[in-house]
């Protein structure tokens, strides 16, 4: 799936991610900077926080509770905040934007 992935200054990387890798890995791989991924997908480091774009808020699923949890250690959380690592790429995410915010952590 294409997934559009916005830093903070406004750069924008289209990427095609494998389905099955998570939007943090996609970015990983990619060297796309804005995400750090300390965990390496654990959900227990907030550091591939990003925000989904409104319009996908419906297919990328709800969040877990301990993505709830870990979100609390992130800045700048808003309602769209997302921890990359727990959303899986799939075909209906064919066209996903997501945006970095300012710093992880
Ligand atoms: Fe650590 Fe996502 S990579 S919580």
């Amino acid at each position: 799936a294409k997934i559009t992935y916005i830093e903070h200054d406004g750069t924008k990387h289209e990427i095609e991610v494998a389905d099955g890798l998570t939007v943090m890995e996609g970015a990983i791989r990619n060297m796309v900077p804005g995400i750090d991924a300390d965990c390496g997908g654990a959900c227990a480091c907030a550091t591939c926080h990003v925000y989904v774009d409104e319009a996908w808020l419906g297919k990328t699923g709800d969040k877990t509770g301990v993505e709830e949890s870990m979100l609390d250690f992130a800045t700048d959380v808003q309602d769209n905040s997302r921890l990359s690592c727990q959303i899986k790429v799939s075909p209906e995410l064919d066209g996903l934007i997501v945006r970095m915010p300012e710093y992880q952590g």
